[in-house]
């Protein structure tokens, strides 16, 4: 049943190229318009939204986070993430006009169904991103969008997370489309390249040996630290969460911008450092920042490794170890961008001798508060 493979984990990130395929077809057109017909929420009602507000947990949250970018680039519309634990213990200001977004793999996370029944209550429409059909967070949402990665089995989550992206940016486009935003022709293009992105995490997941090579070589290490900007930023929160539920290790993710509000005092020789770097096209002003923070923490002495575009020579000088991905426009590089930290942390667990599809003291599913 693991198809070959040592673990789970292994064979989900190895479908991420299918499950993403998956999760986008029938829901874009030939005409490359997009079509969301399923979640039964009327246009006329999408376009009165003046709120998004996304609850979820863990990696889930993480893939909330990235969606806030995108929702309001191309929408316009405020976005709001929140952990779901949080969420209504701050009283949170909820309408008729909120669409709230509940972000889950198992559909069964009781902090997040708490959150949901909470915003129903104060007459926000809630709309479910889920993978697992007819469980009760998409039962007690008014609609629900189905991310299509199939069944999820290791306890770390790989697969779900790419589909709840791309479920996410759907929602986002979609919004964008039925509001006729000024990014029209950009979100266009975006569609198009959504529709190939899939190809892309296949050629990620082909090169990933030397990936897995450096894991093996930091098995001793105590602490690895992950930055990133923009969307770059949730990316090294999710490699952090990957490495300390799967290899048990100190990680954090950080704002590379926050370096020198705290982390950098972090830094010492031979630190194990990971920057996500966006790409050098578009929103280049961030690449500049990024490959500034790389000098000053190697200055410092941290052994870098930057996950960079190809192409982008700028970061070269100052790597130690350059992971390779392939050029997307900045709001998709998730996709890209955290595969190869899932591999790295599935082989760093296998080198530190931990079980990969159970981590000690995690469930698959928190079905408690
Ligand atoms: C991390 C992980 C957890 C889940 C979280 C939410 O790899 O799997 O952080 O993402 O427990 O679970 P769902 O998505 O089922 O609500």
């Amino acid at each position: 049943e693991k198809g070959g493979y040592d673990y789970f984990m292994l064979k989900e990130i190895a479908e991420q190229p299918k499950a993403v395929a998956d999760t986008l077809l029938g829901r874009i057109d030939a005409s490359g318009a997009l079509s969301l017909d399923e979640v039964r929420i009327p246009v006329a009602e999408l376009r009165e939204v003046d709120k998004v507000v996304i609850v979820a947990c863990g990696t889930a949250f993480h893939a909330g986070l990235i969606a806030k970018y995108a929702i309001e680039h191309w929408t316009r519309i405020p976005c709001e993430v929140e952990l779901a634990s949080e969420f209504r213990y701050r009283d949170p200001i909820l309408d008729a006009r909120t669409l709230v977004i509940a972000i889950s793999q198992s559909g069964e996370t009781m902090d997040t169904l708490m959150a949901l029944r909470h915003a129903r209550e104060q007459g926000a429409r809630v709309l479910a991103v889920c993978n697992t059909n007819g469980s009760t967070i998409p039962r007690e949402s008014d609609a629900v969008l189905y991310t299509h990665a199939g069944p999820e089995v290791a306890v770390a989550s790989t697969k779900a997370f790419l589909t709840q992206l791309v479920a996410c940016y759907l929602v986002a486009l979609y919004l964008g489309q039925v509001r006729g935003t000024k990014w029209g022709d950009e979100i266009q293009a975006v569609v198009r390249d959504l529709s190939r992105i899939s190809c892309e995490v296949e050629r990620v997941l082909e090169t990933m040996e030397p990936v897995r090579e450096l894991a093996r070589s930091l098995a001793s290490k105590n602490t690895v630290l992950f930055l990133g900007r923009h969307v770059g930023y949730p990316v090294a929160l999710e490699g952090a969460l990957k490495l300390k539920e799967l290899a048990y290790m100190h990680a954090e993710g950080f704002a590379a911008g926050e370096l020198k509000h705290g982390p950098i005092a972090l830094i010492e020789e031979d630190l194990p450092v990971v920057v996500v770097v966006p790409s050098p096209r578009g929103r280049s002003v961030l690449h500049d920042k990024i490959v500034s923070n790389i000098q000053e923490i190697r200055a410092r002495g941290a052994r870098t490794i930057v996950i960079a575009e190809e192409g982008d020579e700028t970061v070269v000088p100052y790597a130690d170890h350059l992971i390779r991905i392939p050029a997307t426009p900045t709001l998709l590089q998730p996709l890209v961008a955290t595969v190869p930290l899932q591999v790295f942390a599935c082989e760093l667990a296998t080198a530190r001798g931990n079980e990969v599809d159970q981590p000690r003291n995690l469930a698959k599913s928190v079905t408690v508060e």
